[in-house]
C-alpha cells in the first residue's frame, strides 16, 4: 500500500508555526528566513557553510533520550524542506534592544568583539546553541563551537574574552580569587596576567576596555521553551513528507522500505543528509536532482549500536553522534580495543565546523567519495565492512579497501543501492591506528594530504604482520599502498624498514607534476613526513615493551601535531584622567555604537533593506575568458525563463558612456566586443528574484574566439612590455645610488614576492537602486565606501545630474578597501537596468562572484639593490617595484606610489632610487586594500634588511636598531620626521616583549627538539597619514540641532566597522560637551554632505573628525551668548532660547588637511601629513614535518597619540594584525596559467580563524604621546598596524633556520615567498625526505598553477 503522503511543510521558527504548502525543495533555509519571513538578521556570507554568518539554532526533540537536542546549523546549506518538524531559533528569537538582550547579545557587545558586526549574529548564534547544550562550556567546548565562524574584522580577541566569561574555568578562576581575597584586573591569567608579569601594568580597576561586573548574569532556566507541540506530539517525525518544487521533488520516508522502494523507481536519486556535498554542488556547480530522498527517520540508519565486534554506525547519523558515541566507547572500553575510534575522534576535530558536524554523516562522506575526504583514509587503512541494501536484492558486506571506488566519485554501489551502515571494528593489544590530516589551515579545512596507518604486530613483537596505509589528497580518490602492505610485512619496526617504506611508498603514491592542487614537492614530501610521524608515535608504543627499541627525546617533537592553546592577553592605554567630566565620551573605551544591533541582527546591511514596490534583481553574465573577443551573446533561452524581463547590457547605455574607472575610464560597464579578464561584466539577467536571474543568468550562451596573449604573472608582463603606464611609472630618487654602489664597502642584489589578498568582507558587495517618478531622481543604497564616486559614475553612465542621485550607505559589513572603487561596477550596471525598466533593481553579489569579479590585493615583486658597510648601515638602495594590476588601471597608480613611498619601512635610506611599475595582466583589477601598498613596499625593505642579516651574520634586530630612523631624518622623498616616535615603540616593545630572554628560550628549545622549531622576529612599521592624492584630503559635516536639544550629525565618512560613527559622536561629544546620548547619526548620503572622499587611506577620523568639530565649534559659538547669560542652564535651554531668537542651530564643517602635497617630479612638499608607528615582536613554532606553525605569542607597542577611542583602536589593531597575519601567511590566492581563480570562497581561501589567534596577544598604546597634526591629538590607525602581521612571517623564517641548521643544510639558501603558507615552510625545511623530490623542470610540464 502507498504510504500516506504529507505536503505541508512544518516547522517553528523562534517559537512561532509557519506552515507551508508551496515550498520549493530548492529552497534553503536562509533564503526562506531573509525572503519570506524577512528575518534578515541571519547573514549571508559565503552559501557554502564556511563563514557561519548564518548559523542558527535547530532544536528537536529525542524521543528515544527523552531530550532536546540544540544544533548549530548552517542556514546557507539546510534546505528548508530538512526543517520539517524542528524549531529553528534565530538571533531575533533571542533578543533585541528593543526588549531585551540575551547575554550572549550583550556581552559581545560591551567586550567589543563586534566591529562591522556582519559575523556577530552567527557567532551569537554558535555561543548561544552552546549555552543551550551545555550552561556552563569548557574554554575547549568553546574553541570547538567557533571553529565554524568567521570575523574578518575583529581578530577574535575581544570575542573570546566577552564569551570565556561564560565558561566553567571563567567561574572557578573567580571563585578561587574570592576564596584568595585578590582583586582581579579581570584577566583570567589572575596574577599569571602578563601585565602583571612584565611589569608595565597596573591593576587599577579602570584600566580595563570594559568591565565584567557589569555583565548580566547568565540565567540558563531564563531561555524560551521549545514548542510544546513538538515535544508533546511526535506527528511529524512520523509523516512520509513529499514535497513538489518546480524541478526538485523531496521526499522524506520514514521506513527503510520506503526508502528502498523510492530508489528503486528513481535510482538518480539523492540522498541528502545534511546537504553539506549536495548543497555546494547544487549552488556552485550548479547540478540539478529532481529527485531528493532525506533518509533522516530510518531507524536502520540513523542509529549507532554497539556489536561484538565493535560500532555499527547507521549511514545517515550524523557526525557529532558518531563522535560522541565513539568517545563514549573510548572512556568505557580498554585502550588497546579503541584505537580506530580514537583516530576517528581525533581526526572529527579537524573536520569542518561544528556546524557541519552537526548535520553531516559519516555515510555521506564516504559515499561522496571526495579525494580529501578525512573518513576515508581511516576507513579504509582500517578496511572497514560497509552494509548495502537494494530493495530487490537485499543486503550485502563489502570491504571498503582499494578497489570500492572505481573512479572520481564512483563507487560499486550500484545506482539501486544505498549504504545503509558502516562497522568499525575493535583493535586489540598488537594493532595501532594512526590518522593525520594536514591542511592550510587547522581548522575547519580540507585537507591537502591525508593520511592513516593501521599496523598490527606479531603477538608482542615489533614483527610487522600486517600494515595498511590509506593516503588522501594524491589521486582522484582515496589510495592505498599495495606495495608497501607486502614489502613491510614480516619486517621489523626500525629504521632500515622505514627507508624501506619510504621507497615504496613513493612508487605507491606516483603524483603528476600538473595534478590539479599543485604543490608536487609538498604533497609528496607529506605523504613520507605523515609516515614518518606514524613510525615515531608507533616506536613510542612500542618502547614501552620492546627493550631494544628506544626512542630519542628530540624526536618525541615529531610525534604531535599542534593542539589547542591557552589564550592570555592584555591591553595597555591611557585611563582618562578623573577631572574629565562624565559626558565627555572622548579618549574613552565607548562601546562600538551599532554593537548591541549588529548583535541583536537589527542592524540593516544594504541586502536587509525591505523588498521596494515592483523589485526586480539583476545577476550577472560574466566573462569565463581572460582574454578574448567575445564573438556572440545569445539570450533566447534565458529570457524564456519564467520571472525574467529584460537582458540588460552594453545596448542599453550610450556608447559615449559605457566607460567607468576610478582615475582613468578605462573599464567598461558592459564588455561587448573584446574581455581582457575573467570576471568582466557582459550583461545582466534581470527577472523576478535572485534564484531565477542566477538560473537564466547561466542559460546566456556567450561565444568567444581566444586571444593572445595572456598576461597572467608578473614575469609575464615584464617578458611581453605589458604595463599600463610609461616605463617606469614613477621614480623617487635622492642621492647618486650608482656611486654608492661603486664606493660601499658591500652591495647585494635580491628580489621579493608578495602575493595578493582577498578582502573577504563578509558582507559582500552590494546595490539597491530605486529611480523615483520625477525628473530622473534616484536613490541608491549601495556597499560603497565611495557614495560620491558611485554617484558620480552613475551620472556619467547615465546623463544624470548629480544633485539627483542619492547614493546612501547605512553600514558595511566590511570594507577593507575593497568597496573603495569597485562599487560602482555593479552600482552603474544596476542604475542601468532599473532607469531602462524604471523599476527598482537590486543585486547581491555571491561570494564566488565577488572573488572573481573586484579584485583585491596587488601581488607585487620588488628586485632590490643594497649598499652598507661593516656594521650593516644601509648607505642606500635601489629597488624596482612591478604591482600586478590586473586589466585596468583602478587606484592602481596610488597603491604603487604608496608602496615606494613605504619602500624604507621604518629605516633611513640617505641615497635612494625607487622606481615603479604598473604591470597590464589579464587578471581581475587590483584595487585598495587596507595598507594600499605599503604592505608590500615595506615588504621589500625588510627583506633587504634580512639579506644583510644573513651577509653579517647579525640579529636583524640589531640591524633594525642601527638603521631605524631618528627624530629630524627625513625620508627618500625629503619628508623631515617630527615627533618620530619608532624608537621609543621599539625600545618598549623589545622590553615588555623580553625579546632578548625570549631569544635565548627559543635557543634553548631549538636544540632540544628536532621536529619542531621556534622562531622570533621584531618588526616595525611606519605609516604615512594623508591621502597622496592632494584633493581627496578634503571633508565636510553637517550639524542639525533639534529644539529638544538633539543632535543630529552628518558627515562625508562611512561605517564599515571601524567604529567612525562612534569616534565621531565622541568629537561631537567632547566640541558641543554634552553626552553621547544626545547625538545621532543616520547615514551617509550624497545628499547631505556632498563631495565626500572616500573612505579610505586611514584618514576617515582625521578628516571628517576636523569636519564635525569644526561644525560643532560653530553651533558652539553660536550657543555661547545664551550659555554665558544662563551659565546654570543646561543645553536644552541654550538651544531653546537661540532657536526663538532666530539663531540658526544647523552648521556645515569644513576641513582640509594643511601643508601637504607633493611634487613628483621635484620631490619636494610633504607626503603626508604624519606618521604613525608601531613595533611588533612575534614568536613562533613550526613543525617541521608538515610546514604546520603556531604563533604562540605576539607584543604590539603602537603610537596612537591621544586614542579617540582605546577600546576600538586597540580592535583596529588587533584586526590589522590578523588580517596581515593572514596576507603574509595564511592566505594564498591561487590562478591556473589561464588566470583562472580557483579559489572562490572560504573552502579554498583560507582567513585566520578563531584558532589562530596568537596564545599570548597584548596591545600597549604608547603612553605620553601625542599628536599636534589630527583631531583631538590622535592618530589614524586603520591600515598602519597590517604591516606588523608579517613579524609572524619573518619569526617562521627565523624557526626555518633553525630546522635547516639541524638538518645539515645551509640556513639562508632558502627563498620564502609571501604567504608562507605550510607548503613554503615544509619545502624550506629541507631533509632527507625533501631531498627525495625535485621540483619539476619548468617547460617539461604544464603546471596547474602559477605565482602571479
Ligand atoms: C564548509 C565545509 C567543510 C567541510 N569540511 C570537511 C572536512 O574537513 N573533511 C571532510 O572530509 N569533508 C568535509 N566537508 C564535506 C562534507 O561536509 C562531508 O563529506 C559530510 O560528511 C557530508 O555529509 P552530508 O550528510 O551533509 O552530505 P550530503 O550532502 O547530504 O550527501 C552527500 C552525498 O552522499 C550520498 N549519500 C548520503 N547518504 C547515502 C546513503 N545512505 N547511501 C548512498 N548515498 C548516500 C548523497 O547522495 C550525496 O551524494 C565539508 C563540507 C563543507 C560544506
Ligand atoms: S553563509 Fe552560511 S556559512 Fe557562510
Ligand atoms: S565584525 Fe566580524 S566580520 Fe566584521
Amino acid at each position: 500500500m502507498a504510504p500516506q503522503e504529507d505536503n505541508v511543510l512544518v516547522f517553528f521558527v523562534n517559537g512561532k508555526k509557519v506552515e507551508d504548502d508551496q515550498v520549493d525543495p530548492e529552497w534553503t533555509l536562509l533564503f526562506y528566513l531573509r525572503n519570506k519571513l524577512r528575518l534578515c538578521g541571519t547573514k549571508l556570507g559565503c552559501g557554502e557553510g564556511g563563514c557561519g554568518a548564518c548559523t542558527v539554532m535547530v532544536s528537536k526533540y529525542d524521543r528515544i533520550k527523552n531530550k532536546i537536542i540544540h544544533l548549530p546549523v548552517n542556514a546557507c546549506l539546510a534546505p528548508v524542506c530538512s526543517m520539517h518538524g524542528l524549531a529553528i531559533t534565530t538571533i531575533e528569537g533571542i533578543g533585541s534592544t528593543k526588549t531585551k538582550l540575551h547575554p550572549v547579545q550583550e556581552r559581545i557587545a560591551k567586550s567589543h568583539g563586534s566591529q562591522c558586526g556582519f559575523c556577530t549574529p552567527g557567532i551569537v548564534m554558535s555561543m548561544y546553541t552552546l549555552l543551550r547544550t551545555s550552561p556552563k562550556p569548557t574554554m575547549k567546548e568553546m574553541e570547538v563551537a567557533f571553529q565554524g565562524n568567521l570575523c574578518r574584522c575583529t581578530g577574535y580577541r575581544p570575542i573570546i574574552e566577552g564569551y570565556k566569561t561564560f565558561t566553567e574555568e571563567w567561574e572557578l578562576l573567580q571563585n578561587s580569587n574570592k576564596l584568595n581575597g585578590e582583586q582581579t584586573n579581570g584577566c583570567a591569567m589572575g596574577d599569571q596576567c602578563c601585565k602583571l608579569q612584565n611589569g608595565t601594568g597596573t591593576t587599577d580597576p579602570e584600566e580595563v576596555l570594559f568591565k565584567r561586573s557589569e555583565f548580566t548574569p547568565y540565567d540558563s532556566s531564563q531561555e524560551p521553551i521549545f514548542p510544546p507541540e513538538l515535544k508533546i506530539s511526535g506527528q511529524y517525525d512520523k509523516q512520509y513528507l513529499v514535497i513538489k518544487g518546480k524541478t526538485v521533488t523531496w521526499y522524506r520516508p520514514t521506513s527503510l522500505e520506503q526508502l528502498l522502494e523510492l530508489k528503486k523507481l528513481f535510482p538518480g536519486a539523492k540522498l541528502v543528509v545534511g546537504n553539506t556535498e549536495v548543497g555546494v554542488e547544487v549552488k556552485f556547480k550548479h547540478m540539478v536532482y529532481p529527485v531528493i530522498i532525506q533518509p533522516v527517520l530510518i531507524p536502520e540508519m540513523v542509529d549507532i549500536t554497539n556489536t561484538e565486534k565493535g560500532v555499527r554506525v547507521g549511514a545517515s547519523a550524523t557526525l557529532i553522534d558518531t563522535e560522541n558515541h565513539l568517545k563514549n566507547e573510548i572512556k568505557q572500553l580498554p585502550e588497546e580495543k579503541t584505537r580506530i575510534f580514537k583516530t576517528v575522534v581525533e581526526m572529527l576535530n579537524w573536520f569542518a565546523g561544528k556546524q557541519i558536524r552537526s548535520v553531516g554523516a559519516l555515510g555521506s562522506n564516504i559515499m561522496t567519495g571526495s579525494p580529501i575526504s578525512d573518513m576515508l583514509p581511516i576507513l579504509m587503512a582500517n578496511e572497514v565492512t560497509l552494509e548495502l541494501q537494494s530493495r530487490d536484492n537485499g543486503k550485502r558486506e563489502v570491504l571498503l579497501d582499494g578497489n570500492f571506488f572505481t573512479g572520481y566519485r564512483k563507487t560499486i554501489v550500484k545506482p539501486e543501492e544505498i549504504l545503509l551502515a558502516i562497522y568499525i571494528p575493535y583493535t586489540n593489544s598488537d594493532r595501532y591506528c594512526y590518522a593525520y590530516k594536514q591542511a592550510r589551515r587547522r581548522e575547519d579545512d580540507i585537507a591537502i594530504v591525508n593520511a592513516a596507518i593501521n599496523v598490527t604486530f606479531e603477538p608482542k613483537t615489533d614483527i610487522i604482520s600486517d600494515i595498511n596505509l590509506a593516503f588522501g589528497g594524491m589521486s582522484y580518490k582515496t589510495v592505498t599502498a599495495p606495495k608497501t602492505r607486502s614489502k613491510l610485512k614480516g619486517l621489523p619496526w626500525n629504521r632500515t624498514t622505514l627507508e624501506l617504506a619510504f621507497t615504496h611508498l613513493q612508487e605507491d603514491l606516483p603524483l603528476d607534476p600538473g595534478a590539479p592542487g599543485g604543490m608536487y614537492v609538498y604533497r609528496r614530501s607529506l605523504t613520507l613526513s605523515l609516515f614518518f610521524r606514524a613510525f615515531l608515535a608507533i616506536s613510542q608504543d612500542l618502547e614501552k615493551y620492546i627493550p631494544h627499541i628506544k626512542i630519542d627525546k628530540r624526536d618525541l617533537s615529531g610525534i604531535n601535531g599542534f593542539h589547542s592553546k591557552e589564550y592570555k592577553s592584555s591591553q595597555y592605554f591611557t585611563v582618562v584622567p578623573k577631572t574629565q567630566e562624565k559626558t565627555d565620551a572622548l579618549q574613552r573605551p565607548v562601546v562600538h555604537a551599532s554593537a548591541y544591533k549588529q548583535a541583536t541582527g537589527e542592524a540593516t546591511y544594504c541586502d536587509d533593506i525591505p523588498f521596494f514596490e515592483n523589485e526586480l534583481y539583476l545577476a550577472f553574465v560574466t566573462s569565463t575568458k581572460s582574454h578574448a573577443k567575445i564573438l556572440s551573446v545569445d539570450t533566447t533561452e534565458a529570457l524564456a525563463v519564467e520571472g525574467v524581463h529584460y537582458y540588460v547590457s552594453a545596448k542599453d547605455i550610450d556608447p559615449s558612456c559605457n566607460n567607468i574607472g576610478s582615475i582613468v575610464h578605462d573599464e567598461k560597464v558592459f564588455y561587448d566586443d573584446v574581455v581582457t579578464s575573467q570576471g568582466q561584466i557582459i550583461g545582466g539577467i534581470i527577472a523576478v528574484d535572485q534564484m531565477t536571474a542566477q538560473k537564466a543568468a547561466r542559460k546566456v550562451k556567450v561565444e568567444y574566439e581566444d586571444l593572445q596573449p595572456v598576461v597572467v604573472t608578473i614575469p609575464d608582463a615584464i617578458k611581453h612590455n605589458s604595463y599600463l603606464s610609461s616605463v617606469p611609472h614613477k621614480v623617487i630618487a635622492r642621492g647618486d645610488i650608482d656611486k654608492v654602489f661603486q664606493t660601499a664597502p658591500h652591495v647585494l642584489e635580491g628580489e621579493c614576492h608578495m602575493g595578493g589578498q582577498e578582502h573577504f568582507y563578509l558582507e559582500t558587495q552590494g546595490v539597491v537602486v530605486v529611480p523615483k517618478k520625477e525628473d530622473q531622481e534616484m536613490d541608491v543604497y549601495s556597499s560603497t565606501q565611495n557614495p560620491t564616486e558611485v554617484a558620480a559614475m552613475l551620472g556619467h553612465v547615465l546623463g544624470i545630474q548629480l544633485n539627483k542621485i542619492a547614493v546612501k550607505v547605512k553600514r558595511l559589513g566590511g570594507g577593507f578597501g575593497g568597496k573603495e572603487s569597485k562599487a560602482m561596477m555593479i552600482a552603474v550596471a544596476a542604475a542601468a537596468a532599473a532607469v531602462k525598466l524604471n523599476r527598482p533593481v537590486r543585486c547581491m553579489l555571491d561570494r564566488d562572484e565577488d572573488m572573481v569579479m573586484t579584485g583585491g590585493r596587488h601581488p607585487f615583486l620588488s628586485k632590490y639593490k643594497v649598499a652598507f658597510d661593516d656594521q650593516g648601515k644601509i648607505l642606500g638602495a635601489l629597488v624596482k617595484i612591478y604591482c600586478n594590476c590586473g586589466y585596468s588601471f583602478d587606484l592602481s597608480p596610488g597603491v604603487l606610489e604608496r608602496a615606494m613611498a613605504h619602500a624604507e619601512n621604518s629605516y633611513n635610506l640617505p641615497v635612494a632610487r625607487i622606481e615603479g611599475y604598473l604591470c597590464k595582466t589579464n587578471l581581475p583589477s587590483n584595487t585598495a586594500f587596507r595598507g594600499f601598498g605599503g604592505p608590500q613596499g615595506m615588504y621589500a625593505a625588510e627583506c633587504m634588511l634580512q639579506d644583510i642579516s644573513v651577509f653579517l651574520n647579525k640579529d636583524p634586530v640589531k640591524l633594525s636598531e642601527l638603521n631605524l630612523y631618528k627624530e629630524g631624518d627625513s625620508t627618500h622623498y625629503n619628508q623631515k620626521l617630527i615627533n618620530c616616535t619608532i624608537n621609543k615603540c621599539w625600545k618598549e616593545c623589545i622590553e615588555s616583549s623580553r625579546y632578548y630572554e625570549k631569544r635565548k628560550e627559543v635557543d634553548k628549545f631549538n636544540k632540544q627538539n628536532r621536529y619542531k622549531k621556534r622562531g622570533l622576529s621584531v618588526i616595525p612599521t611606519k605609516y604615512g597619514i594623508s591621502f597622496t592624492v592632494l584633493h581627496l584630503n578634503q571633508a565636510g559635516a553637517l550639524i542639525l540641532v533639534y529644539t529638544d536639544g538633539s543632535v543630529l550629525l552628518h558627515h562625508g565618512g562611512i561605517e564599515m566597522g571601524q567604529g567612525l560613527y562612534t569616534k565621531m559622536l565622541q568629537v561631537a561629544s567632547r566640541s558641543l560637551e554634552i553626552p553621547i546620548e544626545k547625538i545621532h547619526t543616520v547615514e551617509t548620503a550624497t545628499n547631505t554632505v556632498p563631495n565626500t572622499s572616500p573612505t579610505a587611506a586611514s584618514s576617515g577620523s582625521d578628516l571628517n573628525g576636523m569636519a564635525v568639530m569644526q561644525a560643532c565649534n560653530i553651533i558652539k559659538e553660536r550657543l555661547k551668548p545664551y550659555k554665558e547669560a544662563n551659565p546654570k542652564g543646561k543645553w536644552e535651554d541654550w538651544v531653546k532660547k537661540a532657536y526663538f531668537d532666530r539663531v540658526s542651530l544647523s552648521a556645515t564643517g569644513y576641513y582640509r588637511t594643511p601643508d601637504i602635497g607633493y611634487n613628483w617630479e621635484t620631490g619636494d612638499g610633504n607626503m603626508f601629513n604624519y606618521f604613525t608607528y608601531g613595533v611588533a615582536c612575534c614568536e613562533v613554532e613550526i613543525d617541521t614535518l608538515t610546514g604546520d606553525h603556531e604563533v604562540h605569542s605576539v607584543e604590539i607597542v603602537m603610537d596612537l597619540g591621544e586614542s579617540l577611542n582605546p577600546a576600538i583602536d586597540i580592535g583596529q589593531i588587533e584586526g590589522a594584525f590578523m588580517q596581515g597575519y593572514g596576507l603574509y601567511v595564511l592566505e594564498e590566492l591561487v590562478y591556473s596559467p589561464s588566470g583562472t581563480n580557483y579559489t572562490r570562497g572560504p573552502g579554498t581561501y583560507k582567513l585566520p580563524g578563531f584558532g589562530d589567534i596568537p596564545g599570548e596577544f597584548n596591545v600597549s598604546l604608547l603612553k605620553g604621546v601625542s599628536n599636534p597634526r589630527a583631531v583631538y591629538s590622535s592618530k589614524a590607525v586603520g591600515e598602519p598596524p597590517l604591516f606588523l602581521g608579517s613579524t609572524v612571517l619573518f619569526a617562521i623564517k627565523d624557526a626555518i633556520k633553525a630546522a635547516r641548521v639541524e638538518n645539515g643544510f645551509d640556513p639562508n639558501d632558502f627563498q620564502l615567498v609571501s604567504p608562507a603558507t605550510s607548503a613554503r615552510i615544509r619545502v624550506a625545511c629541507q631533509d632527507n625526505i625533501t631531498a627525495k623530490f625535485k621540483e619539476p623542470e619548468p617547460g617539461t610540464y604544464s603546471p596547474w598553477n602559477v605565482l602571479v
